[in-house]
């Protein structure tokens, strides 16, 4: 095979260097599954990783982007042949393995997920791994028994790739959804998702007591700090916080008084690691129940592999709107 295209981040004088450059398989981390990428997509960790404004990657020289979908060109494991359509994410890609912003990923299988009916490579990545998210989040919750009778579902971080995705699968759901956002500009996009609320987090003053007075049924939460501190505080007896991203801070300060009073469930949510049944039962919810009609709302950017370091920094600063696709050929 001849050489192809990929962003490889370097580590040179203690400074994170992005590269676009020309690789071969042998330059890739092993793997027993090759997939000729179709399109990737630009997540949180990706502009962290390729800013070095996070410290993502844990090896270096390596291919970043968490998110592949494509066809599998050679496989030594049975399981899949060439010709599958299928998509690979989290895992290791982008911290210890070469990720998804090439023409190629070497990956192994267990990493691969065979695409479901009705998801081509361009819907998997309009959803990649902040839909995917989404998606293990309201699964979780919804095993918790979050069902909405119990009252709206609040979403942090709302214009953001997991938050708008979230917001299109709990509207689909029958679900009432409150879009927690920073931005002012931003309310036709959220309540063109399914929003049937908006609250402006901007200047909110959120309170202290140990407990305020019930606001939502659950929360789907991407900011982590004062507001999911906020969010334990308001929501509804027996209702769940899905506790997905850090986007404002790492720190949680509440008390058990939300856990042992209202018997709110604080359900971590991590995708890196997801068994490969579960992911698949995820894929095929996003395939099937869960099918969101409007990702075309979200996933309104393109930019192809050499744009990729031009945009990132609209994710860094928290001012990007929705989902960007990589076209990687
Ligand atoms: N646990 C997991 O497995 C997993 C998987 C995917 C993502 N994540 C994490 O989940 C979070 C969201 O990911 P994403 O891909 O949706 O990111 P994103 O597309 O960059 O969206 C993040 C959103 O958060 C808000 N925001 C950003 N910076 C902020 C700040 N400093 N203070 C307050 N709000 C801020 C903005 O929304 P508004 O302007 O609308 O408020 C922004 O659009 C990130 O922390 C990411 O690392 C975790």
């Amino acid at each position: 095979m001849e050489s192809f295209r990929a962003l490889r981040v370097h580590q040179e004088d203690g400074k994170i260097v992005p590269r676009l450059e020309q690789l071969t398989l042998d330059d890739l981390a092993p793997g027993n599954v090759v997939i000729r990428g179709e399109y990737s997509s630009i997540n949180y960790k990706d502009a962290l990783a390729t800013t070095g404004k996070g410290r993502i990657l844990r090896r270096f020289p390596l291919v970043a982007g968490v998110d592949i979908a494509g066809t599998v060109v050679s496989s030594e494991d049975p399981r899949l042949k060439p010709g599958d359509l299928v998509a690979a994410h989290g895992c290791g890609m982008s911290e210890t393995h070469d990720g998804g912003f090439a023409e190629y990923a070497r990956v192994p299988a267990d990493w691969v997920n065979k695409l479901p009916p009705g998801i081509d490579a361009r819907t998997a990545m309009g959803l990649g791994t902040a839909g995917f998210t989404a998606a293990l989040a309201i699964h979780r919750m919804e095993q918790m028994g979050q069902e909405p009778g119990m009252g709206p579902v609040a979403v942090t971080g709302a214009t953001g790739g997991v938050g708008s995705v979230a917001i299109a699968l709990l509207a689909g759901l029958g679900f009432k959804v409150t879009a927690v956002t920073s931005k002012t500009t931003a309310d036709d996009y959220l309540k063109g998702l399914g929003a049937s609320e908006i609250f402006h987090l901007k200047g909110r003053e959120l309170g202290t007591k140990p407990l305020e007075k019930v606001l939502w049924g659950g929360a789907v939460d991407n900011l982590g700090g004062a507001t999911l501190a906020w969010l334990t505080r308001t929501v509804a007896p027996y209702g769940s916080i899905a506790s997905i991203g850090l986007a404002q801070g790492p720190e949680l300060n509440t008390t058990v008084m939300p856990f042992i009073l209202r018997g709110v469930s604080l359900l971590g949510i991590n995708s890196v690691e997801v068994p490969l049944g579960l992911r698949a039962e995820i894929w095929r919810h996003l395939a099937g129940d869960l099918k969101p009609t409007n990702l075309g709302l979200i996933a309104t950017r393109e930019v192809t592999l050499d744009q990729v370091l031009e945009v990132v920094d609209g994710w860094v600063d928290g001012s990007i709107t929705g989902r960007c696709l990589v076209r990687l050929r």
